[in-house]
């Protein structure tokens, strides 16, 4: 049966939630096969599978040509797909058709919006507007360049507080889930049994009601940095390059084609 967002925020009472991004239709179909709840079209597709070095040159284009794909492995699982830099605080009616577009020709059932309490009231709107939002809050990637880099959130008091007000803004705006990168694990733990709706972690340590990894980083198919936090369930780099080279060789020795 297809997770909807209702399924996502039902879990919360249930069983952990498994999230994972995957931005093309192979990758799709396999975290699906094997049973993910929710696939995550995240704006680090620029980074993994782009070449850049941030999120902030992927697109609203790079978004839906990538989210497309996915939808076209079609996921039993929710799919979710980023709003990409600076749209979320564009004009709302920009906004509005960026989500439009990500639902009506990308093929999500839902967006993720990077953003705290201050974004809280535009969410509310898309909500009203009859879309769905996963929030996003601690760590935003996409404002690496005013951060000077990425770092752990919510280790002070004032940080501690802002989390906590972050997440009951995004939740009180109508947020189905959200998402917490990058914060500290027991604030995590207090965030999420403060919450009504499910606080999917990344870095946040073991106390969140799921937990969401970047593919290429879960899959050892990463030749970047990668996060102290990522445990790597499989090294399919090293497998493809192998690969490759066994076939050089052969191509080379006259082996391929016999
Ligand atoms: O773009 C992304 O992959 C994300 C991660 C936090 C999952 O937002």
């Amino acid at each position: 049966m297809k997770i909807t967002t209702k399924t996502i925020s039902s879990l919360k009472a249930e069983r952990p939630i498994v999230a994972v991004t995957a931005y093309d239709t192979p990758t799709a179909a396999y975290a699906d096969a094997a049973g993910v709840d929710l696939i995550l079209v995240g704006d680090s597709v620029g980074t993994t599978q782009l070449g850049f070095e941030t999120t902030v040159p992927v697109t609203l284009e790079m978004m839906l040509h990538h989210t497309a794909a996915v939808a076209r492995a079609q996921p039993k699982a929710l799919l979710v797909a980023d709003i990409p830099f600076a749209i979320a605080h564009d004009d709302f009616s920009k906004l509005l058709d960026a989500c439009r577009q990500l639902m009506q020709a990308g093929g999500a059932q839902a967006v993720k919006i990077e953003g705290g309490a201050a974004l809280a009231p535009k969410i509310a709107q898309l909500i009203a507007a009859g879309i769905p939002v996963l929030g996003h809050f601690g760590l935003l990637p996409q404002n690496v360049h005013q951060l000077g880099g990425y770092r752990k959130f919510g280790r002070g008091e004032a940080e501690k507080s802002a989390l906590v007000e972050d997440a009951i803004a995004l939740q009180k705006a109508g947020c189905f889930a959200v998402l917490c990168e990058m914060i500290d694990g027991t604030v995590a733990g207090a965030i999420a049994n403060e919450l009504k709706v499910p606080l999917i972690g990344i870095g946040s340590g073991p106390h969140c009601d799921g937990q969401i990894l970047v593919c290429n980083d879960l899959l050892g198919y990463n030749a970047g940095y990668i996060p102290s936090f990522v445990k790597q369930y499989a090294q399919l780099g090293a497998a493809a390059q192998k690969a490759f080279a066994d076939f050089a060789a052969e191509v080379r020795n006259g082996k391929f084609p016999s």
